[in-house]
């Protein structure tokens, strides 16, 4: 989703921003500019397609001046092409503005502006913003830009500058992340924090309604009337190595490979193995409340919702306490029953998913206590809830999420077992459950190893554009996450089904140019997957099975197989999708995919 990036400080502004937008290229974008004060008046570049696009516009002729904002788009309003793309300016030319976000009214605004003379070079709702701003513009930006936000509905993260203040740089959020950096005599605006890193580690994380006006030595932050906002100054512990990419051809490579490391990190301090449960201290809840709970629903997007499925799989079986699983978009415009008893948890890597965070919003409005499994420190989601656990994967740069679904499955995971030693899970069953937990580091470590078998296997099935990802029981959200991740990155349509579902339709497609991934550990429903895997054969359809080792019933029928350790069936799933994860990331590598900004896609989703 769009970037933005500010900064004024005593450094030449351009390649500052430049550089920012380049770490923020993660985010997905179609098209990037930059404008900056240089000393006379607004300089804008803009290009559409990749950031390099630009830095060929730039590359001769690198605006001078210290104060400026960049921008890459993720498109709404409006084709991704240069006229569309960010910063806009205002009728004058003075002003300039760059956003992420969607103006609602935007049509109206643009109708009663056009009536009043102003013209429009672009499609977009952030021109009509510049103008507004500019309209009301009377020598005082800070006002001008409260002035034009107290008439918008919609979301924005937005920038502004004015060659008319060349020492200011105004910023405001309403929906859309912002985090201010503050350095040595320079102050810096982004959306996220991987363009400050490498600047400053002390943040200012602004919240919805608020505004931040920054010059080189000072900032101060408001709301929209007049009422100035004391802040905290957090200290960022992530560091630039973290966000880089260490020898890695991909990010999504790197992030597959860490995860023995960062589900480590997600289970360390937690786990309490000689009682047989976990601490969270983070969920701000008492034993009382938490055995008060009568309900849970999960809420998340995407690959989060896969792990939401996982987790009721776990919470039901060794908890006991009912779960619903609700996309985050569906759950917002809904009219669900919740009331006091119901934990409505939110799941986000990033911690600002529009969809996610609305939905809580709307479950606490309603009663309901919430709680997040957040990815990104600081995030909106993760300082909204009420309590909740951090996943400490560390940084997801590749936009397609592997390391935080293990770890989101692993923190899910960990509030089962709080819940069900709360309940009717034996200590010995609590135990049971921790060993298996702890040894899985070392488990993804040997599938790792094996990495070189994944490659022949992406050559020798993954030819022709559909797939079909068939699973049961816990391993039905696996088969769903691994379809998600191929059809992301290699744009082969792949889909995920519970493998009994198969005869009720998709078993249609099942031809000898059909590749099927069975995901088929010893587990409880071992038995019925063979089953499931025997129609596919007597249809010619070519089996791939992820299956326990020395499992010579499965070797028998499917095509190739791909063992995994053993495990307790329920944490099978974070053992299965690893060679899933690698089987993706082959398959696009040989079709010359752009694996870690994948078409169209965005990491963090912050518009509905
Ligand atoms: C898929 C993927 C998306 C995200 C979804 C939710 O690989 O990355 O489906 O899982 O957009 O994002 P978060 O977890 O940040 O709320």
């Amino acid at each position: 989703m769009c970037g933005v990036v500010g900064y004024i400080g005593p450094r030449q502004a351009a390649a500052i921003l430049l550089d920012g937008l380049r770490r923020m290229e993660y985010r997905g974008y179609d098209s990037a500019g930059i404008a900056v004060l240089n000393g006379t008046g607004v300089k804008v570049h803009k290009a559409a397609g990749k950031l390099a696009n630009l830095e060929r516009e730039v590359s001769d002729n690198l605006p001078s001046g210290t104060v400026g904002i960049g921008h890459t788009r993720w498109a709404t309003h409006g084709a991704p092409n240069t006229p569309n793309a960010h910063p806009h300016t205002d009728q004058s030319g003075r002003i300039a503005l760059i956003h992420n976000g969607i103006i609602e009214n935007a049509g109206a605004i643009r109708k009663a502006l056009l009536q009043r003379g102003h013209t429009f070079t672009s499609e977009t709702d952030t021109e009509v913003l510049a103008h507004l701003v500019g309209e009301l513009y009377q020598g005082d930006l800070e006002e001008a830009v409260a002035a034009a936000l107290r008439e918008v509905d919609g979301a924005y993260g937005i920038a502004v500058i004015s060659s008319d203040e060349p020492d200011l740089l105004v910023a405001a959020r309403n929906g859309s992340p912002l985090i201010v950096g503050i350095g040595e005599n320079e102050r810096f605006v982004a959306s996220d924090a991987s363009p400050l890193l490498e600047h400053t580690r002390s943040v200012v994380y602004l919240d919805d309604g608020e505004m931040v006006i920054l010059t080189r030595d000072g900032y101060r932050v408001r709301d929209l009337e007049v009422k100035d906002i004391d802040k905290p100054v957090n200290q960022i512990d992530w560091d630039l190595a973290t966000i880089e990419r260490g020898g890695f051809e991909h990010f999504m490579l790197k992030e597959i490979c860490e995860q023995p490391e960062s589900l480590a990190n997600t289970l360390r301090g937690h786990l309490l193995e000689e009682e047989g449960t976990a601490r969270v201290s983070g969920l701000n809840m008492t034993d009382d409340e938490l055995v008060a709970v009568e309900r849970i629903i999960i809420t998340a997007c995407g690959t989060s919702w896969h792990s939401a499925l996982i987790g009721e799989y776990m919470i039901e079986e060794l908890a006991r306490v009912p779960v619903e699983v609700e996309y985050a978009s569906e759950f917002r415009y809904r009219n669900p029953v919740v009331n006091e008893r119901t934990l409505v948890i939110g799941i986000s890597q990033s911690g600002e998913t529009a969809d996610t965070l609305a939905a809580l919003r709307e479950a606490r409005r309603r009663g309901a206590r919430t709680i997040g499994l957040v990815n990104v420190v600081g995030s909106t989601i993760a300082r909204e809830v009420d309590g909740g656990t951090y996943l400490h994967a560390g940084p997801e740069v590749g936009v397609a999420s592997t390391k935080a679904f293990t770890s989101q499955v692993a923190a899910l995971a960990l509030l089962t077992l709080r819940l069900g030693r709360l309940r009717n899970l034996s200590i010995l069953q609590g135990r049971q459950f921790i060993q298996a937990l702890t040894a899985l580091p070392a488990q993804i470590e040997q599938i790792l190893a094996k990495t070189d078998e994944v490659k022949v296997l992406a050559e020798r099935f993954f030819t022709g554009n559909h797939a079909l990802y068939l699973g049961r029981g816990v391993n039905f959200p696996a088969a769903l996450e691994g379809a998600l991740k191929l059809k992301e990155i290699s744009y082969i349509h792949a889909e995920g089904y519970p493998a009994a579902e198969m005869k009720h339709g998709p078993i249609a497609l099942i031809d000898e140019n059909m590749p099927v991934v069975f995901i088929a550990p010893r587990d409880a429903v071992h038995s019925k997957i063979v089953s499931n895997i025997e129609e596919v054969k007597a249809r010619g359809g070519k089996v791939l099975a992820i299956c326990s080792e020395d499992d010579s019933e499965i070797e028998r029928l499917a095509d190739a197989t791909f063992t995994i350790p053993q495990t307790l069936d329920l944490l099978t799933p974070i053992l299965a999708i690893v060679p899933l994860q690698l089987l993706s990331y082959y398959v696009a590598v040989r079709r010359g995919c752009n694996v870690d900004q994948p078409r169209n896609l965005a990491k963090s989703v912050t518009v509905e």
